[in-house]
């Protein structure tokens, strides 16, 4: 909690985000968590810092697992500061890009969210279970999912809040399916976010598509409706690329999976 607060104040989001509650935004490890005894081997950060630099840049490009000498690296990485720290000078890039936006007075500014990674961290799902590191659970990933009590990344919710003070229009655009409408409503109100223009989720005749497919194919409907999709946040390239993509993409880290 002290941690919490303190990471809060140091990249002052306090005072943006006055009605939530601590349990609904990643917190830091307590101390005792970041001063565990477990070390990770030189080589192996080196190694493990570098397949993360290609994960993040997509030159990995299609990739089912973690290395396995790269669990630890990735549980301290997304356990420690780093994360958060790298997710909001990602979200001060997007900032300062929106804030140099020329808004219309047709209202059709947009901006797209993905959910999974992006608003919404999954981090007490994915500690419980290798950090990506176990084979995918859809079973009891769903569960989770419909406990609804997924945290917000706090850089993310920052920045939702200010793209919609300057005008912008939110989509948001998820791989979750229409059955999880409700929870993932639920979730997103329950860690802060408010007043989203659309949630658009995956239909029956989206199954089974690629992510880029079936993102490209939404933001297209979303360009044909006559909106100018400005800024894309997502943690995977999938989110990003493919057609009908926004003028500035951010792409969030995720060491944990890859989706195509
Ligand atoms: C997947 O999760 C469900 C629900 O938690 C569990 O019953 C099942 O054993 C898990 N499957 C595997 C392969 O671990
Ligand atoms: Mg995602």
């Amino acid at each position: 909690m002290a941690s919490c607060l303190l990471f809060m104040g140091v990249f002052s989001t306090m005072s943006l985000i006055p009605s939530i509650s601590s349990e609904s935004l990643i917190k830091l490890p307590s101390e005792g968590a970041m001063l565990g005894n477990r070390k990770i081997k030189v080589d192996d950060r080196v190694y493990c810092d570098s397949w993360r630099l290609s994960v993040e840049t997509n030159n990995a490009g299609i990739w089912e697992r973690i290395p396995a000498r790269c669990e630890r690296f990735v549980e301290d990485y997304m356990d420690g500061e780093r994360y958060l720290s790298d997710s909001d000078v990602i979200a001060g890039f997007s900032s300062a890009f929106a804030n140099n936006v020329k808004l219309g007075a047709d209202g059709r500014d947009a901006w797209v969210f993905d959910i999974d990674e992006t608003l919404l961290s999954n981090l007490p799902y994915y500690e419980s279970h290798g950090f990506g590191s176990d084979i995918f659970n859809e079973t009891s990933f769903d569960d989770w999912v419909n406990e609804a009590k997924a945290p917000a990344l706090p850089a993310s919710l920052r920045l939702y809040k200010e793209l919609q003070q300057l005008g912008f229009k939110i989509f948001l655009l998820t791989g979750r399916s229409e059955y999880q409408r409700e929870a993932t409503e639920a979730n997103l109100l329950f860690s802060g976010y408010s007043k989203w223009e659309r949630l658009i989720l995956r239909e029956e005749s989206d199954q089974g598509k690629p992510a880029t497919i079936y993102k490209s194919e939404r933001r297209q409907e979303l360009v044909n409706e006559g909106y100018r999709i400005h800024g894309s946040s997502g943690d995977q390239w999938s989110d990003l690329l493919g057609f009908a993509v926004a003028r500035r993409s951010f792409k969030l880290p995720n060491p944990m999976y890859f989706i195509l």
